[in-house]
């Protein structure tokens, strides 16, 4: 059986983007392979968060995996912080990474904007950190959204320039698994940027506990064209907000785009925008509901947390020793 890595970060509430981006692809992977899915809190202070919320948030989202169906007996599920198999191969992978490599991920450009000398340091050596992540465990396989395609290309060198440097096969190929809808799902105020925790708009969204009178307001805010919604796909390339929605009804349906355009093609966004409130309040709703359930039991997210990272540390532990006797540490 494969063996499955993934991480999301605990730096605010999960969003559409994140569920359909990832998580609905981690409940499927589930059935037939070998799981391990980590809050990456390493990850997420690389950005300054507050400490409270931050421990708040982790416990948040664990509940938020729960109730979107991770079984965390059958599977792991854990915290980065508490393996600390993760920042050590982490540094021998800042040795191994080359500046030139982390100088084209698009994704520290975009975060660090103009500003970039004003950013920590962890925020430009993010990628290394997630290739050790993955490696800790010798994964294979890693469902992320299409945001996280390059670096997990850059997972691959490292691994690669790892195993000619020290003349090993130690660490295995990666495969990233990318849905074929939705792997971008974009912000629901502009349709050319992704949909993010980090959008001061709130509106830009939907988070994973937004309740349906929410669900419903966003989406009639949601920008649109004036035009009906084309009958052929090739009609949606020059309108982003429209070909986002499409795309969203589309993947929670599990339609392709073309039958959704069959049946709503022709429409104003009225009706589409109905139709579209009513597949998403089915979805997020019951997992909102059970999200909360779950939060009033602190107690057992947190027992969830430590069994997923002593099961985690009893992977990770042997392959790191392996990685640091191969790079010449005396233990
Ligand atoms: P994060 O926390 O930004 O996002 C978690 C997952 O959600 C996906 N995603 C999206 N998918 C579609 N549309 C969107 N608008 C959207 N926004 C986010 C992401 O692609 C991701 O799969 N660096 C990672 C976390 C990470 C990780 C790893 C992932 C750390 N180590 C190792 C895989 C393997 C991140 O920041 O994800």
């Amino acid at each position: 059986m494969q063996r499955i890595f993934s991480g999301i970060q605990p730096s605010g509430i999960p969003h559409l983007g994140n569920y359909l981006g990832a998580i609905r692809n981690w409940i499927a992977l589930q059935r037939d392979h070998e799981c391990i899915f980590c809050l990456v809190d390493l990850h997420a202070i690389t950005v300054w968060q507050d400490p409270v919320a931050l421990r708040q948030q982790t416990l948040g989202q664990t509940a938020v995996l729960l109730a979107s169906g991770i079984d965390p007996k059958a599977h792991i599920l854990f915290n980065q912080s508490a393996v600390s198999a993760h920042a050590r191969l982490a540094w021998i992978f800042n040795c191994v990474s080359r500046l030139g490599w982390l100088n084209r991920m698009t994704q520290f450009k975009d975060k660090a904007g103009k500003d970039r000398e004003n950013h920590s340091a962890g925020l430009y050596v993010y990628p290394n950190l997630m290739a050790a992540d993955i490696l800790a465990y010798k994964a294979t396989r890693v469902p992320v959204g299409d945001d996280q395609r390059q670096h997990l290309e850059l997972a691959n060198d490292i691994a690669q320039k790892f195993n000619h440097d020290y003349g090993t096969d130690f660490f295995p190929e990666i495969e990233a698994i990318i849905p074929s809808g939705a792997a971008r799902v974009m912000s629901l105020r502009d349709g050319t940027k992704k949909m993010s925790k980090s959008d001061p708009s709130a509106q830009s969204r939907i988070d994973m506990t937004d309740d349906a009178d929410a669900i419903a307001l966003k989406i009639r805010r949601a920008k649109t064209d004036s035009e009906p919604l084309p009958t052929e796909i090739e009609g949606l390339h020059t309108r982003p907000e429209a070909r986002n929605l499409v795309e969203i009804y589309a993947t929670l349906a599990d339609m392709s785009v073309t039958d959704v355009l069959a049946r709503h093609g022709g429409e104003g966004f009225g009706p589409f925008k109905a139709a579209l409130t009513e597949i998403l309040v089915e979805t997020v709703c019951s997992i909102g509901v059970e999200t909360k359930r779950l939060l009033d039991a602190p107690d057992y997210l947190l027992s969830v947390l430590r069994d997923g990272a002593a099961r985690a540390n009893a992977i990770a532990e042997p392959i790191v020793s392996e990685a640091e006797h191969i790079v010449g540490f005396v233990k």
